[in-house]
C-alpha cells in the first residue's frame, strides 16, 4: 500500500506506536482520524499536529464501535484505511490471582473482539474504495507466547491468525490486509517505565512503514522481524528462555 492519498482511521492513535504511525501518514500527506479514551492525549496530539481529526471512543465498547462507524461514514465517507491499534497489556497470572473475570473480558475486548468487529463493520465499506487497507497490530509475542502476559499473547496470536483468514477473504477485493508485528518497543504499554528497554519508536515506525509503502504485506522490526519467521522449534525455545529468565528474576 502507498502511505498517501489516504483517509486513515488509527484506534489507540493518540500515543506510542499509534501515534508513530498516525504521523507518517499525516507526512505522506493523508488525512488521519485518530480514536482513544483519553480526551486529554487526544487534544495533545492534536495539538502537536493540527491536521489531525480526533474522537474519543473506547472500542472495548460494541456500541461506541457501531457509533464510530457510522460518525466516520457521515464525516470521512472516502476513509479507505484501519488500522487496528489499540491495545493493552496486563501482567498476571491467571490461574493464582482473585480478579474479578471483567478484567480479562476487558484485555480479549480491547485486543481481540474490537479489531474483528472494526474489521466485519467497515469490510462492506472498504470494498467500494478504490484502493482500501486493514493493518493489523500484533506483536512478537503473538509468535513466541510469554507467561507474565498470558491473556495478552494470546489475544495477539489470535489477531495474527485472524489477519492471515482475512487477507484471504478479501484477497480479491480492493482491500488488502497487512500486519505490523513489533517488537518490544519504548512505549507506556501495560504501564509508563515498563518498556523502556524497547526499541525507540519513531526508528520502528520509520522501519515498518517505509516496508508497508514498499508493499511488503507482514512486517517486523529487529527481534520480532526474527520472531515471525523463525520456525516453531526456535520460538519455542525463545519462549521457554524468555519464561525463565523473567520469572527466575535475573
Ligand atoms: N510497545 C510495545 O512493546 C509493543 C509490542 C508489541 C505490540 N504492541 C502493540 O502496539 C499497539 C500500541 O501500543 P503502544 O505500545 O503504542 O502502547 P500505548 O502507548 O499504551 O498505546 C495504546 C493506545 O491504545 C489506546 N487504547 C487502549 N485501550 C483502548 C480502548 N479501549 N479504546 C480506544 N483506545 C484504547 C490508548 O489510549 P487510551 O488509553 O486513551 O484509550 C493508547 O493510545 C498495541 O496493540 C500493543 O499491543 C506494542
Amino acid at each position: 500500500m502507498k502511505l498517501a492519498g489516504n483517509t486513515v482511521l488509527v484506534t489507540g492513535g493518540a500515543s506510542g506506536i499509534g501515534l508513530a504511525i498516525a504521523e507518517r501518514f499525516l507526512q505522506a500527506g493523508s488525512t488521519v482520524i485518530i480514536c482513544g479514551r483519553r480526551e486529554d492525549k487526544l487534544h495533545e496530539a492534536k495539538q502537536q499536529h493540527p491536521t489531525l481529526h480526533a474522537r474519543v471512543c473506547d472500542v472495548a465498547q460494541e456500541q461506541e464501535r457501531k457509533e464510530l462507524y457510522n460518525w466516520i461514514r457521515e464525516n470521512f465517507p472516502k476513509m479507505n484505511v484501519l488500522v487496528n491499534n489499540a491495545g493493552i497489556q496486563r501482567r498476571v497470572n491467571p490461574v493464582d490471582t482473585q480478579e474479578p473475570w471483567s478484567e480479562t473480558q476487558q484485555e480479549l475486548a480491547i485486543n481481540l473482539e474490537a479489531p474483528i468487529h472494526l474489521c466485519m463493520l467497515f469490510a462492506e465499506h472498504l470494498k467500494k474504495q478504490e484502493k482500501a487497507a486493514i493493518i493489523n497490530v500484533t506483536s512478537g509475542l503473538a509468535f513466541t507466547p510469554a507467561a507474565f502476559a498470558p491473556i495478552y499473547c494470546a489475544t495477539k496470536a489470535a489477531l495474527h491468525s485472524f489477519t492471515v483468514s482475512l487477507r484471504f477473504l478479501l484477497s480479491k477485493t480492493s482491500v488488502e490486509v497487512l500486519e505490523i508485528v513489533p517488537p518490544a518497543v519504548n512505549t507506556d504499554l501495560g504501564g509508563v517505565g515498563l518498556h523502556t528497554f524497547g526499541e525507540p519508536v519513531d526508528a520502528f515506525a520509520d522501519s515498518v512503514m517505509q516496508r508497508l509503502d514498499q508493499g511488503e504485506l507482514e512486517v517486523g522490526y529487529g527481534n520480532s522481524e526474527q520472531r515471525r519467521l523463525a520456525s516453531r522449534q526456535e520460538n519455542d525455545a525463545f519462549s521457554e528462555q524468555m519464561n525463565q529468565r523473567m520469572f527466575s528474576g535475573s
